[in-house]
């Protein structure tokens, strides 16, 4: 059950507004070169394009799935398949883009550093990550990943902390960074639907859990999932469901000796 691209975008809206609001902080007037780090279906991609009509645009992402619709949709843009965890880009970058993406590699304390290596003089990392797992959305799925009989198989997956601190990011780049900007925001999102926190969860944090069940085993942990949900995140008087979730943010441009 890899990334499926229709199920991430059922929540377009919420899930594009902090790439905008990341978009909004990048200090660059013409970057020549622009490259969109696990770049999903591609619809941020189009915006950097559109945002920069005359510099060179490349989305990186692993899934072929992902790609596959990005290429589609958004004409533009280069694609390239590759890991995050080892591609290096062909020469300087201007820009460095990754929302929402970040979070699913492992050892920030040599990638973040790794990436600000890969920046022309004067150019800019800009990154968005999610940093909701200490929330009900991730804690209920990590705990019915514990508790039920694929414990064995779910538990090496789960990711309980896969974003850091904000000064954990400003101790490794502030010796690299001219200048360094970090905040977080909570959204209050407040979702339509029947369990839209469910529907959320399973174009992202879930992917790579219910891709280590076979098909009645999803059943049953998303039943037990919506069940501890429900009572996490009951809908309002209107139907509508209050779905609070935090956002680190980082734009980061290197000093000479990054
Ligand atoms: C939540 S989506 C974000 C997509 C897009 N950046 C956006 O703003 O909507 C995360 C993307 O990161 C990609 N991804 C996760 N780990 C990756 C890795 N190690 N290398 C490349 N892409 C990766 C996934 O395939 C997925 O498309």
């Amino acid at each position: 059950m890899p990334w499926d691209p229709a199920q991430y975008l059922s929540f377009g809206s919420e899930r594009l507004r902090p790439a905008l609001d990341l978009l909004a902080q990048v200090p660059l007037e013409a970057p020549r070169l622009v490259v969109d780090l696990g770049c999903g279906p591609g619809h941020v991609t189009r915006i950097l394009q559109a945002r920069w009509p005359s510099a060179r645009v490349l989305g990186v992402d692993r899934s072929p799935d992902m790609l596959s619709r990005a290429s589609t949709d958004v004409p533009g843009p280069a694609w390239r398949q590759a890991d995050l965890a080892t591609w290096a880009p062909e020469a300087p970058v201007d820009l460095l883009f990754a929302n929402a993406s970040l979070h699913w590699l492992e050892d920030h304390a040599a990638l973040f550093p790794r990436l600000m290596g890969f920046l022309s003089p004067g150019g800019c990392l800009a990154v968005q990550m999610p940093r909701n797992h200490d929330r009900p959305s991730h804690q209920a799925a990590f705990a019915v990943a514990e508790e039920g009989p694929w414990r064995e198989r779910l538990v090496p997956r789960l990711r309980r902390q896969p974003v850091s601190e904000p000064e954990t990011y400003l101790e490794w780049l502030a010796p690299r960074a001219a200048t360094l900007d970090i905040w977080e925001t909570d959204y209050v999102h407040r979702l339509e639907g029947p369990e839209p926190v469910v529907a959320w969860t399973r174009g992202s944090l879930l992917v790579p859990l219910l891709e280590a069940l076979e098909p009645d085993e999803r059943e049953a942990f998303l039943a037990a999932y919506r069940d501890r949900l429900r009572r996490a995140y009951p809908p309002d008087a209107s139907g509508r469901t209050t779905f609070r979730f935090r956002r680190l943010f980082i734009v980061a441009r290197p000093s000479a000796l990054a």
